[in-house]
């Protein structure tokens, strides 16, 4: 048995993934651990969907509600939708079985702002959580557990479950502990102020406190997270980071913006990903990031220097930078602060820091509003993760895009947006490869020129002859003028014939 578990008491509890998968019971909540591929539990996934196989060969009815901090990974989200283990889930899932289930039909999904979703299962608005199954680097000797590459919802699933299940994975580095920091919000009505002023505060304890009692089963792994690698910087991707650092360089130029004053928060995706690589040559030192997730970029700007902290709730890497992690973790645990992600995400902290907030979008409207999650409307994507939380409340928002997707087939600024999750009264500034439209201080007719100037060129006569047809005609109110009868040709047009440039006529 792994010396990783110093409590006698839940030494005692060690068994096999399939036994402690006994004590998820069909119809069950269960609140598992794991953020974009890190820290998610790597045995009991598969032994719950075995027994939904078992369960549906035999003529049972099978499957869990699952929360999660955000996605996981195949070996989990993904082995139980292939299982339809799952019934319903929340907040946030990028699988592509779950993915094509939710969007089939067979399964539920509530997309919710990801520091919403630890409150809510604590308060009881998904019912009694039954079930917490959590990774653990180490169980200490009082029976508290060193959360892995993520804490996520952790402490609020914890603490809301009648039944723990413990994964201690010693794939995972034991530096990591000292990484974390766990400060458990007081229950409404006694909450207090977060006591963060800066990215880099410490606040809280090192591991998290839990009632040894409700410790069914603990389950001993040794198995890598499961990230995925990003895609290589394009040329498309390193226009962006350009136009994003012009958009910056303004900024310090207007004295909104020091060069050692930005504090950073970056989404998920490749995009994101690629900007980061764009400040390493550029003027801008010191950089803080108080953010969801540590990508590649984040590392390598730690390791440039350029980087002071950053503070998150989990990684988000590729698999060399996470076995890079894992080798120096007792190194950059001086200057990376993992959190719970109420925390991490928190309307409170992200004001008072005063971020830049930086995230990736499915399509943009020409007043601004963002979709970031329903493919023409209907079909998810991933979800609303973070976003929400950090476009709301950022000193500035931005959003970043190329300007088509699949093969040009796609714009991404459309007349109407499809879906709509960041309004035009969040969404500040929108870069793509073509510029950055700073939509701060603008009428929405005044944001119009700007928005079809960072859609691709095939796109931009089609955006003006839309605009044209919603000031004439008919069409007589001017704060947000619209042609509702054309508004989703675009998405009319990708539908019947597979691409939005199509001129073909729509009856
Ligand atoms: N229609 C259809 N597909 C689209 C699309 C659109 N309008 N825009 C993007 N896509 C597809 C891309 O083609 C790509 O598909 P592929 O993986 O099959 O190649 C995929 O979405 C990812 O797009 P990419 O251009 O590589 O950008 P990205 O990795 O930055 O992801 C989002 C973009 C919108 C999907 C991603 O940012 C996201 O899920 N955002 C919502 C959550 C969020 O913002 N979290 C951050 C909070 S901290």
């Amino acid at each position: 048995m792994s010396d990783r578990i110093a409590s006698e008491k839940l030494r005692s509890k060690v068994m096999s993934a399939d036994e402690a998968a006994q004590f998820v019971n069909a119809g069950d909540k269960v609140g598992m651990s794991g953020f974009t591929g890190a820290g998610y539990p790597k045995a009991l996934p598969t032994a719950i969907a075995n027994r939904a196989k078992e369960a549906h060969a035999a003529g049972s009815e099978y499957a869990i509600d699952l929360f999660t901090g955000a996605s996981t990974a195949p070996d989990c989200d993904g082995v139980l939708a292939e299982a339809d283990a799952v019934r319903f889930r929340m907040p946030y899932a990028s699988d592509p079985i779950m993915r094509n289930k939710i969007n089939e039909g067979k399964m539920g999904y509530s997309d919710i702002h990801l520091s919403h979703s630890g409150q809510y299962v604590e308060n009881g608005f998904f019912g009694k959580l039954n079930v917490a199954i959590v990774e653990a680097v180490r169980i200490t000797e009082e029976g508290h557990i060193v959360p892995s590459s993520s804490v996520g919802n952790n402490v609020e699933y914890l603490a809301a479950a009648e039944k723990i299940i413990i994964e201690v994975n010693s794939w995972q580095s034991l530096d990591l502990e000292g990484m974390h920091d766990i400060w458990n919000m007081p229950k409404l009505p006694n909450r207090i102020a977060i006591p963060i002023s800066n990215a880099g505060d410490r606040i809280g304890k090192s591991y998290i406190e839990i009632d040894t009692d409700k410790v069914v089963a603990v389950v001993e792994t040794n198995t890598p997270d499961r990230n995925a690698p990003f895609k290589p910087v394009d040329e498309v991707s390193q226009k962006i980071a350009g136009n994003f650092l012009d958009f910056l360089e303004g900024e310090v130029a207007a004295g909104r913006l020091s060069y050692d004053g930005y504090v950073m928060q970056s989404g998920v995706g490749n995009v994101p990903n690629a900007v980061m690589a764009g400040l390493l040559d550029s003027k801008f030192e010191n950089i803080q990031a108080y953010t969801e997730v540590i990508q590649d970029g984040m590392v390598d700007l730690i390791d440039a220097g350029k980087m002071t902290v950053a503070s998150a709730t989990s990684f988000s890497l590729s698999p060399e930078y996470a076995e890079k992690m894992n080798n120096e973790a007792a190194r950059y645990r001086e200057s990376i602060i993992l959190r719970p992600q109420q925390i991490s995400n928190h309307p409170e902290v992200i004001r008072r820091v005063g971020l830049i907030a930086t995230n990736g979008l499915i399509e943009a409207d020409i007043y601004g509003n963002v979709n970031s999650t329903n493919v023409s409307g209907s079909r998810v994507m991933n979800g609303i993760g973070g976003s929400g939380d950090f476009t709301r409340n950022a000193y500035i928002s931005s959003f970043i895009t190329p300007s088509e997707a699949k093969g040009g087939a796609i714009s991404a600024i459309v007349p109407f947006a499809s879906h709509i999750d960041h309004t035009e009264h969040d969404v500040m500034v929108v870069i793509s490869e073509y510029g950055y439209a700073d939509l701060r201080g603008l009428a929405p007719r005044e944001r119009v020129s700007k928005m079809i100037a960072l859609a691709h060129p095939d796109y931009r006569p089609l955006l003006e002859e839309y605009y044209a047809r919603a000031t004439s005609g008919d069409n007589k109110f001017m704060q947000t003028p619209h042609d509702l009868a054309t508004a989703f040709d675009f998405h009319r047009n990708l539908a019947k014939n597979g691409s939005m440039k199509s001129q073909d006529q729509l009856v």
